[in-house]
C-alpha cells in the first residue's frame, strides 16, 4: 500500500491494483500548487464530509477519472443526482471493493455541504487492503469509540487529524493512537489556515516521548507500507 500526502487532509492510496483518493483538497490549498489536479489517477474517490475544505476537487476528478464517490449515503447521494457513479455507506457498514474492504466508521464533527445541502454525519475510514490496514480518522475529536477499531482490525498505520481548533490537538492524537492500538500515525488537518498552524518539531517529539512515530509528510510525497 502507498500513501501519497496531497496536502492539508487529501490523501492518494494505490492498494490492490487501484487508485483511491480522499477528501481532495487540492486546488484551494495555496500550500499544493504544485499538485496538478489533471494527472491524479482516481478510481474510487473516499469523502469523510461533506466541508469544503474535504469536498472541494470531487467533481473535477470525478470528471477526469469516472471515479466511483465512497461516503454516507447523503453525500453518495448528492453526487448521484449530478450524475456522479456513487456508493452510499453508513456508519458501523464495511464493503468488500474490487482493493479491499472499507468500513464507514464513527466520527466526532459536523457535516454541511458548501452551499448548505444536508451532508449526513461524519466519518472515518478503515481500509483492510491486501496486505496492510489502515485508519484515517477524517475531521474529528478524540472518542472513545475509536477503542472499537482495534477489536476488529490490527492496523498497520493510522492517520489522524492534529491541528487543533476544528479537530483533535497533537495530545488527543496520541491518546487516539492508543485507543486504535497503533503507534505509527501520519498527521493531517494541520498548517492550511492560521487556525490549525502548528510546531511541528514539538509535535514529532511529543509522539516520540510516548515512544510513537509521528510521519509530518511534505505535500507531494509518500510513503510506502
Ligand atoms: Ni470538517
Ligand atoms: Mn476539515
Amino acid at each position: 500500500m502507498k500513501i501519497t500526502y496531497y496536502g492539508h487532509a487529501s490523501l492518494g492510496i494505490e492498494v490492490g491494483g487501484k487508485h483511491i483518493i480522499v477528501d481532495p483538497f487540492i486546488t484551494g490549498n495555496p500550500q499544493a500548487a504544485a499538485i496538478n489536479l489533471s494527472t491524479i489517477r482516481a478510481d474510487y474517490i473516499l469523502l469523510t464530509h461533506a466541508h469544503a475544505d474535504h469536498v472541494l476537487d470531487v467533481e473535477a476528478i470525478a470528471k477526469n477519472t469516472n471515479a466511483v464517490i465512497v461516503s454516507n449515503a447523503e453525500i453518495a447521494s448528492y453526487y448521484a443526482k449530478k450524475g456522479f457513479n456513487s456508493h452510499p455507506m453508513n456508519h458501523g457498514g464495511s464493503w468488500k471493493f474490487d482493493f479491499g474492504k472499507v468500513k464507514y466508521v464513527n466520527a466526532i464533527h459536523s457535516s454541511s455541504f458548501p452551499d448548505g445541502s444536508y451532508g449526513g454525519n461524519p466519518g472515518g475510514f478503515v481500509i483492510e487492503g491486501e496486505h496492510k490496514n489502515i485508519y484515517i480518522a477524517g475531521d474529528t475529536a478524540l472518542t472513545y469509540d475509536m477503542k472499537l477499531i482495534p477489536l476488529r482490525t490490527k492496523l498497520d498505520l493510522v492517520i489522524l487529524p492534529i491541528g487543533n481548533n476544528f479537530t483533535m490537538d497533537v495530545e488527543d492524537a496520541i491518546i487516539a493512537s492508543d485507543f486504535v492500538e497503533c503507534d505509527k500515525v501520519l498527521g493531517y488537518h494541520y498548517d492550511t489556515f492560521g487556525y490549525i498552524e502548528i510546531n511541528h518539531e514539538e509535535a514529532i517529539r511529543k509522539f516520540f516521548d510516548k515512544g510513537k512515530d509521528l510521519m509530518l509528510l511534505p505535500i507531494g510525497d509518500s510513503i510506502e507500507l
